[in-house]
């Protein structure tokens, strides 16, 4: 039951500071680490730490950065055999600050994700006929997402897109291609073209993207939880509330675990509880990684979780 995932590799650089910086502001942090992200090296991660297979595919840099990033990748439990290292590019890097209330900007140097193309791409074919579910991102070239969509619609196993990085468009293709896609607010209100900040503009979104020819929609919605759509039906998952620490990852804990659930064999609604546990977790620990949920401490939220939404 194999998950694949397919796109970036970054280190983190984070810095904590009491205020997002404005505009040309200069602010004075309090605390700086780095931690192994990369939105698909995240949701990789997240997926091995509940105990599913996973294969991960994308670039890092033969630097140091590259180095690290692989070897955390394996001792999570990772598959990395399609893993490219670049001779010719540094590794991913995510220029990350965090602020007191968890919120976070970040600005990325793509690096090596940017050359993500063929041979990334044969790598993937080979491992399709083994995937249960596969899931992609947009922290590597956009032609190289298409084709590896392209590629995949061969195989009869589900497609999640998680549309981030936001982009204001996509091609049309694109959604026609996918099983499940997965934007948050941000993300949402980028490729509808209108702000989407509850229920309701969610909704409005959910048939938007549809229409593009989206099957299944999941709108995450931060502290007010997840907004869902089959396209025939439509249900809103509640926050689990947590102390937020740190926001970062917490989109890719979602789409790990709701990844691992589908290739568990869970239904679409307990694969979403699966995603909003994992998420919630991961905003109440620093780092991207680093923050994914251990399976034990996942297992017991989620059977809360269940008991409640049953
Ligand atoms: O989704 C969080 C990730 O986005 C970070 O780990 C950072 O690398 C950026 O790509």
């Amino acid at each position: 039951m194999t998950v694949v995932v397919f796109g970036s590799i970054n280190l983190d650089l984070v810095v904590e500071v009491p205020h997002l910086p404005t505009r040309g502001e200069t602010v004075i942090g309090n605390r700086f680490f780095c931690a192994t992200g990369g939105k698909a090296a995240n949701q990789a991660v997240a997926v091995a730490k509940l105990g599913v297979p996973v294969y991960s595919i994308g670039r890092v840099g033969s630097d140091n950065f590259g180095q690290v990033l692989l070897e955390n990748l394996q001792l999570a439990g990772v598959d990395t055999t399609g893993v490219t290292i670049d001779s010719q590019s540094h590794s991913g890097v995510a220029s990350i600050v965090v602020d007191q209330r968890g919120d976070n900007a970040i600005a990325c140097a793509a690096g090596a994700n940017n050359l993500v193309r063929e041979t990334e791409l044969k790598a993937f074919e080979k491992i399709i006929p083994q995937a249960k579910v596969i899931l992609i991102e947009l922290g590597i070239p956009l032609p190289t997402v298409m084709e590896a969509l392209r590629r995949a619609k061969s195989s009869n196993c589900p497609i999640i897109l998680d549309p981030a990085p936001a982009r204001s468009s996509l091609p049309e293709e694109l959604y026609k291609l996918v099983d499940i896609i997965t934007p948050n607010e941000i993300e949402a209100s980028q490729l509808v073209g209108f702000t989407v900040d509850g229920i309701t503009t969610a909704r409005q979104a959910a048939s938007f993207l549809h229409q593009m020819g989206a099957k299944k929609v999941i709108i995450t919605l931060g502290s007010q939880g997840a907004f869902c759509s089959t396209g025939e039906e439509d249900f809103w998952l509640k926050p689990i509330p947590v102390k937020v620490v740190d926001t970062v990852a917490a989109g890719d804990a979602f789409n790990g675990a709701l990844s691992a659930a589908i290739a568990a064999g869970k239904s679409f609604k307990e694969a979403v509880i699966w995603g909003n546990v994992a998420g919630a977790l991961a905003v109440t620990k620093p780092g991207a990684q680093p923050s994914l949920p251990t399976r034990d401490c996942f297992m017991e939220l989620l059977e809360q979780q269940l008991e409640i939404e049953n």
